[in-house]
């Protein structure tokens, strides 16, 4: 089975699909890994690495695509459309390709995987079972993008986090409030913690309190009978007046706040406005918001994809594309690792031939097109 590694050409992406690390780990399971040349030193990986981890380098896309059974991408591939080369093209028939792929947001090119006989497979589907866990690659990223997230606000934030107690006097902690607390949320609770500040946080679901408390942040939620469990531990979109009671709490609370990081998202939904222009003209001169939806239309109103914002008062709004790219490295690492969890226990240990498993639950999650066809349910009876 030959694997390729082709270099990401979408802007704002440093990662790649494979580490070192993987490669070695293919290698040993009998497959034949081609990395594009330069494919990882965005990541800080060399060509060098790579081949010592026994992969073999191709000098462009198409010498590294053209035999591949297996393409392994970070993003969906590039289209001419969208500026490319059409890297689907020079995908063969029958090859299977591995990536996140947006698939619900970008159905015709899921119909072109279909009309090319590649096989694809949308990582961000991943089912949220225990089994799947490492190879959840929303979770590897959103976890370095909720840590990233408070580092970049303090570039921007001209005050000091920790309480400093200093001869010429003593200088008060930051406080920051981190505004839904899924993964990348409770990274940057405990980010923001290990940096000295005050910090509470706020989610729909009330399970989150505990383990906003055992990060030793405070836990601040509107009173309501109605709950935010939504399916597969995801949020549900609230209710109006849920909504009314939210902002009344989070209008005075932020009032105080220095810093406030935003990751709230609804599974197929836009993000929902958790900050309003009227709260945003309450708040101190120097504050700094991270919003983390910004892509997914933003819990922000001001923040713009890819800026950082300074309103009227003073109040500096950052909106960086693709966080967890900005940590390239490492953020690369955990998604090779993901897609080697997800991958190797479907190639066969006697001779290395790939044998995707559709009776498997987390395939069948994956999955988006098969035999020439596009099977995802999400896809074919309508979804969401
Ligand atoms: P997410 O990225 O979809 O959303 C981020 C957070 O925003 C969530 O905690 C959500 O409840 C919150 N939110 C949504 N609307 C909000 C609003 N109006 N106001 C305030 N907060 C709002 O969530 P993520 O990070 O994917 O995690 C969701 C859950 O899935 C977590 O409980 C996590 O522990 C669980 N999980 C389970 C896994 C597994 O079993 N394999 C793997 C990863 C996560």
């Amino acid at each position: 089975m030959k694997i390729a590694i082709p270099m990401e050409r979408r802007e704002h992406e440093k990662r790649v699909a494979a580490s070192p690390d993987t490669v070695k780990k293919f290698v040993g399971l009998g497959a034949e890994v081609i990395v594009e040349k330069g494919a990882g030193l965005r990541s800080s990986f060399s060509d060098q690495e790579y081949i010592d981890a026994g992969a073999t380098i191709a000098g462009d896309a198409a010498a590294a695509l053209k035999d591949a059974d297996v393409i392994l991408k970070v993003q969906r591939p590039l289209t001419e459309a969208e500026g490319g080369p059409g890297e689907l093209a020079l995908m063969k028939k029958g090859s299977t390709l591995i990536s996140t792929l947006a698939p619900l947001q970008n159905k015709e090119q899921v119909a072109a995987y279909a009309a090319a006989g590649v096989e694809a497979h949308a990582m961000e589907l991943v089912p949220r079972i225990s089994r799947a866990q490492s190879m959840d690659v929303l979770s590897s990223q959103s976890n370095l993008a909720g840590y990233k997230a408070v580092l970049d606000a303090t570039t921007e934030y001209g005050k000091v986090m920790p309480m400093m107690m200093t001869a010429a006097g003593t200088v008060a902690p930051a406080k920051a409030f981190i505004m839904g607390v899924g993964v990348a949320g409770l990274q940057a609770i405990a980010t923001a913690r290990r940096l000295g500040a005050i910090v509470t946080a706020t989610d729909v679901r009330a399970a989150t309190k505990e383990q906003v408390e055992s990060l030793g942040a405070k836990f601040i939620m509107v009173e309501s009978d109605e709950t935010g469990e939504g399916e597969g531990g995801y949020a549900k979109e609230m209710s109006d007046e849920y909504k009314k009671k939210q902002a009344e709490l989070v209008f005075e609370h932020l009032k105080k706040q220095d810093i406030v990081i935003t990751t709230a998202l609804i599974p197929g939904r836009e993000a929902p406005v958790l900050i309003t222009d009227e709260m945003l003209a309450q708040m101190k001169p120097g504050s700094v918001l991270v919003d983390l939806a910004v892509e997914a239309g933003g819990n922000v109103t001001q923040s713009k994809p890819g800026e950082v914002v300074e309103t009227e008062n003073g109040v500096k709004i950052i909106g960086h594309i693709n966080v967890p790219s900005r940590l390239a490295s490492d953020a690369s690492s955990l998604y090779a690792k993901n897609l080697f969890n997800f991958l190797s226990p479907m190639i066969n240990k006697e001779n290395g031939a790939l044998e995707m498993n559709w009776d498997d639950e987390i395939i069948q999650g994956t999955g988006l097109t098969r035999d020439g066809k596009v099977v995802h349910p999400l896809l074919t009876e309508g979804g969401n």
